[in-house]
């Protein structure tokens, strides 16, 4: 797979995503009916990953609120991972933040979800705190995770240096 598409998601997408998000989430899945309520919330951003016949490999989204951007969702099939879908999503998602003069991205995370810390790391996501038994279906602490400021220099060239070793041709439809 050398040319991955990102598309915004869209109600026709629902039904694949809704499937994906129950292999990648078997136990505590969202329903349809929420990614149709995030996907018409004006205040949110879902995008998918596509490969070349159009199937989805990969989702995102995230909730401006003033100056700041909340990621509410990430996943990747698991036959897709350990191939920068996931970075592929992350730079769209920190460039719609540039674009809309965002500061700061947050968002929480499985304080056992070492593949997704890490990946938050790369970006320089660092904890700031935990919420205690947040994930209902086992009572899971939850990490807040928080970016500096993303206009600061140190960001800025860390996200330049992970967009370069991107191995793949992206095309973005709007
Ligand atoms: C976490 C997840 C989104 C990563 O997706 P991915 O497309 O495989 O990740 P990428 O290939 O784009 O990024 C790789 C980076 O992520 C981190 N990473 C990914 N998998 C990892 C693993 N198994 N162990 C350690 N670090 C890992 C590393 O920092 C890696 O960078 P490196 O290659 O320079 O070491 C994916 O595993 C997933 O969908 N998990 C289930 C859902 C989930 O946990 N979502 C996040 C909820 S907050």
């Amino acid at each position: 797979m050398q040319q991955v598409r990102i598309t915004r998601m869209t109600a026709e997408d629902v039904d694949e995503v809704s499937k994906l998000e129950q292999i990648v989430h078997p136990n505590h899945h969202w329903s349809k009916n929420s990614f149709y309520n995030e996907i018409a919330n004006k205040l949110a951003s879902y995008y998918c990953v596509k490969d070349e016949q159009n199937k989805i490999l990969a989702y995102i989204g995230f909730w401006q609120i003033i100056e700041e951007a909340h990621i509410t969702t990430l996943a990747v099939h698991p036959d897709y991972r350990n191939l920068q879908l996931a970075q592929i999503l992350l730079i769209k998602i920190i460039e719609d933040c540039y674009e809309n003069m965002i500061k700061f991205i947050t968002l929480e995370v499985r304080e056992s979800n070492i593949p997704a810390i890490k990946l938050y790391e790369k970006f320089l996501f660092t904890s700031i705190g935990v919420r205690k038994k947040y994930y209902q279906d086992n009572g899971e602490n939850a990490l807040i995770m928080f970016t500096q400021n993303i206009w600061y220099d140190k960001f800025k060239n860390n996200f330049g240096e992970i967009k370069n070793n991107i191995k793949k041709v992206i095309v973005n439809d709007k």
